[in-house]
């Protein structure tokens, strides 16, 4: 813990970018004989924190793995549900997002979501568009090869013949922005789940057996301790 506060401190080896599969929410609703969705309303209160908590670590860029691409195939009672507290939450919590300067970006194709959602999400977007603190991604309708595809679509599109890493990358919804250094997973999962498939060639992966609803800023910091302990090599020699 101390090795984090210091680094802290001087803000040392911290992750530039650090990525979460938030995954779990439906066992902790499980486990207690609840309804999943009483599960995601928790969920939603672990993020509240983990934001906060990246603020605080100094953490430049949060990416949270929201909604996929293939979430689609749930009942859409449950989605409906899930939308309506993805929409409480963006609405809800903008004043203090807008507080904190953390500026808002959304990873995925929007367009497939009811026009209600979508307006509250640009709105949130927009009024976050010129801060300068914590940059946080939410991956909604977001699959990693649907990325991809968008992305070899639009390079066509502009007659680009030879790509290079740089222009992929510049083409992707994390454009501008460098690649998650951590990658962390609850629920213990040891799969990625079509999440950034392109961006996570170098990311260190954490996961812990905790579900999303049960991570803690405590857990956050052990990942962090943990990341910090790693060897990054890059494929070369140290
Ligand atoms: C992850 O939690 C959140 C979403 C996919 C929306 P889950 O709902 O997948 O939780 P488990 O995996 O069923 O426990
Ligand atoms: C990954 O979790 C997607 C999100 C956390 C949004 P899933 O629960 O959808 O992944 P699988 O089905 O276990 O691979
Ligand atoms: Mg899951």
């Amino acid at each position: 813990m101390q090795f984090l506060m210091n680094n802290v401190e001087n803000n040392k080896s911290i992750p530039t970018h650090v990525a979460i599969i938030m995954d779990g929410n439906g066992r902790w609703a499980k486990k207690r004989s609840l309804p999943r969705i009483l599960g995601y309303k928790q969920g939603i209160k672990t993020v509240k924190k983990i934001i906060e908590a990246a603020n605080s670590f100094g953490i430049e860029i949060l990416t949270l793995y929201t909604f996929s691409t293939d979430n689609w195939k749930r009942p859409s009672t449950e989605i409906k549900v899930l939308l309506t507290l993805l929409r409480e939450f963006i609405k809800k919590e903008l004043i203090k997002l807008n507080n904190y300067k953390i500026k808002l970006r959304i990873l995925g194709d929007l367009s497939k979501f009811p026009k209600s959602v979508i307006i509250d999400v640009e709105n949130a977007c927009k009024t976050t568009s010129k801060n300068t603190g914590l940059k946080l991604n939410i991956a909604l309708n977001y699959g990693g090869r649907q990325e991809l595809l968008r992305a070899f679509e639009k390079m066509l599109a502009y007659g680009i013949k030879k790509p290079t890493e740089e222009i992929v990358s510049s083409f992707l919804y994390t454009a501008g922005q460098s690649d998650p250094d951590l990658l962390i997973r609850t629920s213990g999962e040891l799969r990625l789940s079509n999440f950034f498939l392109w961006q996570i060639a170098y990311s260190e992966i954490y996961v812990t057996s905790k579900l999303w609803p049960d991570f803690t800023k405590c857990d956050f910091k052990n990942a962090i301790i943990d990341f910090q302990k790693r060897e990054r090599r890059f494929g070369g020699i140290l």
